[in-house]
């Protein structure tokens, strides 16, 4: 039986080869404010989520790290969901996109493509490495920049100038993995013709995208679109398309159908009927996206459900990017952080409150500045708002055992202000304006603070405790009420207010009640002021991390290309002895030979060594190193060669001759 008004909500699914950082929190924490916020006023509505698993990226990462991509994957979503979790952020499911789930799904929905003849296969020249035997992204080539000639540029876009192009376009282009210089390789790939959908597109654009998003749609929908290349060559870590060997998904479109297969999962879990969601006209489907990924959602993503008779999105919210101090994220100016990075020196409670404080629901940026960041928290959140619960609860605990009473006559004004601001709040939450909400809230509290202030409680309880006790009712109960307000973004905090109010799972119309005759318990610390300090360290933190993986990305640049793989029979062709080096000198005419006799027990070598610029000859005389005893000796200017001394490094002044551990005696193998 179909549940009329169930609400699935998601935010896009992040990609399992990196790690969730501040602005990735900017969409989970504004959908998961308001998924609560729906629950809180009784809407059957769920919070569905995934990784996004697939693609040439996590798969060559993968491989660097000597790992399978399944491992990889497995490993991101673990600590995806520690950190979402310690955000506060909570999903109804998180899956992955690499689900059995999904691959049906895509499947099916690739079949209804096919069925409905919207699939057309063409061939294409691409960039392909032949030392990695793999097409390349536009991302995995770079070279220089066809227009302002800057170098060492990605494949598709020019950090520089700016322009766009493709890798084809670009000079000098090498592949990022091998350096290799890409050639152009033919192959035959499907597309989904999008085009056959622009009618549907242009009116449903306008129902269900932000009209300034839509604005923009329109310039493209006028002009016929493009057919969309959703096919990539193996290797390739994703799914296979049905009937087309050798063909596998582009990650987009396996991505956007996780959202199905997800919450279909949610539903067997949870004994629901996932049609209900689905393929009914009456539940709502919300997506949350950032503006980069706007074409996917509000193009390729509705078509495709269109065609496969699914329902689509009633409403793709957009919202823009996080800025750090008014700029982009850096890595080099400690402001690209990672989540992890925040929690290891911030309360998260901080950042929603502060996410709170700015996000809306327009496309523009979202500045996080650290100055109105301390202070949004500290002369808001502790100052404004909490220091009522401390200064109310912990007069009344330890003046009046904690009994609420009655309510002083002059304050009733205050609490019905409350319940009234209640109406307009709900109204920002609805609308995704957390911004006013949180202003609504703050008004509150400022009216309270003042009344406070006012009375004067301290000082009246001496003369007139009843009447106290009734203000700081008064007091408690607007507390409570900017509490329940506040439950989406602090749910934590919040269900500490609970049990300072012996209550628990605060809805949204509780605030409507006031509590008298009701105990409450003892008051106990809700939140601790941000220092300054702690702040300095996370950026610091944040800027050591930046630097050890550029060294760490240098050192696997900088790395030697392994030899083809041998066997062991191969290894023992090399004859390795132990020798010690008896004779040294320094042959004048050339720059970086050394002359060495080495003496290897049963018989005496003359060597010439390359090794001049890293030793001093004197140095190496009396110890032991290792030789490759049966390699051909080798006639050279200066004499012949009966062996060769083995060094590690890349050569000149950085060269380091092997030496056996002690105990090692002239002559021995090494096996
Ligand atoms: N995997 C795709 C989405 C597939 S949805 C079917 C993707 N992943 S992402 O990890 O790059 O981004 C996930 C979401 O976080 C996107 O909506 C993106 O816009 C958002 N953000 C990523 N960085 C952001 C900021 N710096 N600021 C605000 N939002 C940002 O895209
Ligand atoms: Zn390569």
């Amino acid at each position: 039986m179909s549940q009329p008004g169930n609400i699935l909500v998601t935010s896009a699914l992040p990609y399992a080869n990196g790690d969730i950082h501040i602005g990735h929190l900017v969409e989970y924490l504004q959908t998961d404010f308001w998924v609560r916020f729906q629950k809180m006023i009784g809407r059957d509505c769920i919070y569905i989520c995934a990784d996004d698993t697939h693609g040439t990226p996590i798969m060559i990462r993968a491989q660097k790290e000597g790992i399978q991509p399944e491992e990889l994957i497995a490993a991101s979503h673990k600590r995806h969901l520690d950190d979402f979790n310690e955000f506060q952020i909570k999903f109804d499911h998180f899956s992955s996109t690499n689900s059995e789930e999904n691959r049906e799904l895509c499947e099916e929905i690739f079949l209804k493509m096919e069925e409905n003849n919207h699939i057309s296969s063409k061939k294409i020249s691409q960039s392909y490495c032949a030392d990695c035997k793999m097409f390349l992204p536009d991302r995995f080539v770079k070279g220089q920049c066809p227009k302002c000639k800057a170098e060492d540029q990605y494949g598709d876009s020019c950090d520089s100038c700016g322009a766009t192009y493709s890798p084809t376009d670009m000079k000098n282009a090498s592949c990022t993995i091998c350096n290799a210089p890409p050639v152009l390789k033919e192959s035959e790939h499907v597309f989904f013709q999008l085009d056959h959908f622009r009618s549907f597109l242009k009116e449903w654009v306008h129902e269900h995208t932000p009209s300034e998003v839509a604005n923009k749609l329109d310039e493209w929908l006028a002009e016929e679109l493009r057919d969309w290349d959703i096919s990539r060559d193996a290797p390739y870590f994703g799914f296979s398309i049905p009937g087309h060997e050798g063909k596998f998904f582009y990650v987009w479109v396996d991505a956007p159908i996780g959202y199905i297969s997800s919450s279909k999962e949610w539903c067997k879990k949870n004994n629901r009927n996932f049609e209900d969601y689905w393929k009914n006209d009456n539940s709502e489907i919300y997506h949350f996206i950032g503006k980069d990924i706007v074409y996917f959602h509000t193009l390729f993503w509705p078509a495709m459900l269109k065609n496969a008779g699914y329902k689509t999105p009633n409403q793709v919210f957009v919202h823009g990017f996080l800025t750090v101090n008014g700029e982009k994220m850096s890595k080099s100016k400690g402001t690209f952080i990672n989540a992890r990075t925040y929690l290891n020196h911030l309360d998260p409670m901080f950042l929603r409150y502060y996410y709170g404080c700015k996000l809306n629901s327009s496309l523009a940026d979202v500045d996080l500045n650290f100055d109105d960041f301390i202070s949004r928290v500290n002369s808001d959140l502790i100052g404004k708002i909490t220091n009522l619960a401390s200064r109310g609860a912990s007069m009344l605990g330890k003046n009046f055992s904690g009994e609420i009473k009655g309510l002083d006559e002059d304050g009733l004004e205050i609490l019905d202000f409350a319940v009234k601001q209640g109406d307009i709040i709900k109204k920002h939450y609805l609308a995704r304006d957390f911004n006013k909400a949180v202003i609504g809230i703050r008004d509150i509290a400022e009216k309270a603070n003042r009344y406070f202030d006012e009375k004067q409680p301290w000082k009246l309880l001496k003369t007139n405790p009843d009447e106290t006790q009734k203000i700081l009712g008064v007091i408690i109960n607007t507390f409570r009420k900017m509490a329940i307000y506040l439950k989406p973004i602090l749910p934590e905090y919040v269900a500490q207010v609970e049990k300072l109010f012996n209550e628990s799972d605060y809805q949204w119309q509780d605030a409507q009640s006031n509590l008298t005759d009701h105990n409450i318990n003892r008051y106990e610390h809700l939140a601790k002021r941000v220092d300054e300090k702690q702040v300095n360290a996370l950026m610091e933190e944040t800027k050591a991390e930046a630097m050890a993986n550029t060294e760490e990305q240098k050192d696997q640049e900088n790395h030697e290309p392994l030899e083809a793989e041998i066997n062991i029979d191969d290894l023992f062709k090399a004859d390795l002895r132990v020798a010690k080096i008896i004779e040294a000198e320094e042959i004048k005419e050339a720059s970086k030979l050394l002359r060495l006799t080495v003496d290897l027990g049963f018989e005496k070598r003359n060597i010439i060594a390359g090794i001049k610029q890293a030793y001093k000859a004197e140095d190496l005389v009396g110890r032991l190193t290792v030789i490759v005893a049966n390699l051909k000796p080798r006639k050279m200017k200066f004499g012949t060669s009966e062996g060769m001394v083995l060094a590690a490094g890349p050569g000149g002044k950085e060269l380091f001759i092997l030496s056996p551990d002690s105990g090692a005696k002239p002559g021995q193998r090494i096996q």
